[in-house]
């Protein structure tokens, strides 16, 4: 891919006196170029080689008056030393004036004007002028020429050392300018940039655990915008945080299952890229096997934004025997911490299934909505909650203290009764939990009520209390 890049520049090329000026003014334009190439080429998302045109630009007249202009503002500053021209100009309060010079009373203003005298303007030949010129300043010409050189000598990082010589002194400030480049490359660096060299890092096989956990963490940071989070996977960064869940250190485990679920997290084409991937199976394989607590909970959080509103990978997550894997960590989580994110997860998938089949109730239907309607019916989630024993388990939940683990319990119950309810009928210990529930509800309704709370939070799940009581007589 080619950038076209037009950059107008419109230095004037005398107003660069010394050395020192002529380079910020070269930093400056290079800034302008920088910002934006990098604007573009984050724009294009990838890497590209550019073509840069430099268009300068004459307007503004004479060189030589802009010179004389420039310089007496800028001298006038620092020395307090008029530096006269050819042409007369007024002497402020204070001016010196350099020996030599002409000075004239103007009697319509009545201000001191000064020129130079006959012998500097004798001195000052046309000879003298471009030696001077060509020492200090660049024309655009050469401006554009030493633009081309940077580019070729940059994009070729060509090595012969003559070339390069020749070009050191003709134009010296470019080995400087090629520094304050690199410095600014640094300093804007875009996320494109950031991404590439965390990748590489962390691929590094010199890379220790600790900086491997860093990277993770700033990566994490990044995929959240769903552009970094498609580059991530466009980098091969993919595989990389794969391997990085398959890692026998679960702070690499937990880390890169957290990243993972960060860049999936309603990113429709990185979910695409993840299944593509084998993402699934390692997932699974992490949820199954992975030890402390902590790093289940941030595989489960991937777990959940794989299938979240992707019906080919709930398919796919439940013909692998995913609720199988789920039901044995609700077994094993005593807590409770573990049991609610497994059984909200469930919840949700139970809603995202009903919501479409509601949603074709409507009328105006488009294709695509047929075909989300298709591949939810293949997801095949109630008959294998029945089956994998679920409508037993959830109720467990309910004997959690947590008022909201019993408040995501008995939204899942709701949810999932239409293929529960026979279950939930012989299930002494649902119905007694649900009757004492009740009751301890409703008292804390009634303290709702008398510091003036109508529809609070309990009355809320009183609410979801009577509503299940109701299915089940
Ligand atoms: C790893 O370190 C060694 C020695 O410091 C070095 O020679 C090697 O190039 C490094 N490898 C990578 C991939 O950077
Ligand atoms: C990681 O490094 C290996 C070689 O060490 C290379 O083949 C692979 O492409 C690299 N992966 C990424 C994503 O940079
Ligand atoms: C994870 O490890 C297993 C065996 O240890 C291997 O078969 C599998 O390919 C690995 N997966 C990834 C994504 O590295």
């Amino acid at each position: 891919m080619t950038l076209k890049l037009k950059v107008s520049v419109t230095m004037r090329p005398t107003s660069c006196r010394n050395r020192r000026a002529s380079s910020s003014c070269f930093t400056f334009a290079f800034l302008l170029l920088l910002l934006n190439f990098c604007h573009i080429a984050s724009i294009a998302g990838q890497k590209s080689e550019s073509a840069l045109t430099v268009v300068e630009n004459t307007e503004g007249g004479g060189a030589e008056e802009e010179e004389m202009t420039v310089d007496e503002e800028e001298e006038e500053g620092e020395l307090e030393v008029v530096k006269p021209t050819a042409e007369w100009q007024t002497l402020k309060p204070g001016q010196a004036v350099p020996a030599g010079s002409h000075v004239r009373l103007n009697l319509q203003t009545g201000q001191r004007e000064v020129r130079l005298g006959e012998e500097q303007m004798k001195y000052r030949t046309q000879e003298h002028r471009e030696q001077e010129e060509a020492q200090l300043s660049f024309s655009p010409e050469e401006l554009k020429r030493a633009m081309k050189k940077i580019k070729e000598d940059l994009n070729t990082g060509r090595k012969d050392p003559e070339q390069q010589d020749s070009v050191a002194s003709k134009f010296r400030p470019l080995e400087e300018l090629k520094k304050d480049m690199a410095q600014l490359d640094m300093l804007v660096e875009t996320d494109f940039q950031i991404m590439k060299r965390l990748l590489d890092q962390f691929n590094n096989s010199n890379s220790t655990t600790e900086q491997r956990l860093s990277i993770l963490l700033e990566l994490e940071y990044m995929v959240h915008q769903v552009d970094n989070a498609q580059t991530l996977c466009s980098m091969g960064g993919l595989q990389l945080i794969l391997q990085g869940l398959n890692s026998s250190d679960f702070r690499l485990q937990e880390s890169s299952a957290f990243v993972l679920g960060s860049a999936l997290s309603s990113n429709p084409a990185v979910q695409v890229k993840a299944v593509e991937s084998g993402a699934l199976q390692t997932l699974l394989t992490s949820l199954a096997t992975a030890e402390p607590l902590h790093v289940k909970k941030k595989v489960l959080f991937a777990v959940a934004s794989l299938l979240r509103h992707f019906p080919y990978a709930q398919r796919h997550f439940l013909s692998h025997g995913g609720l199988q894997v789920l039901s044995e960590l609700f077994k094993a989580d005593g807590g409770g911490i573990l049991r609610t994110r497994i059984v909200t997860m469930l919840y949700d998938l139970i809603s995202e299934k009903e919501l479409i089949s509601q949603l074709g109730l409507d009328s105006a239907l488009d294709a695509s909505h047929d075909e989300r309607v298709r591949q939810y019916s293949e997801v095949s989630l109630q008959g294998e909650l029945l089956e994998k024993g679920w409508c037993r388990l959830v109720p467990q939940l309910l004997e959690s203290t947590e008022h909201d683990f019993r408040e995501k319990a008995l939204r899942a119950l709701l949810a999932m009764s239409p293929v529960c309810l026979d279950q939930y009928r012989s299930d002494s210990s649902l119905l007694g939990s649900l009757v004492s529930l009740r009751v301890q509800y409703e008292e804390m309704v009634q303290s709702e009520m008398i510091i003036g709370e109508e529809n609070g939070y309990f009355s809320e799940i009183m609410e979801l209390i009577d509503a299940l009581q109701i299915k089940m007589k």
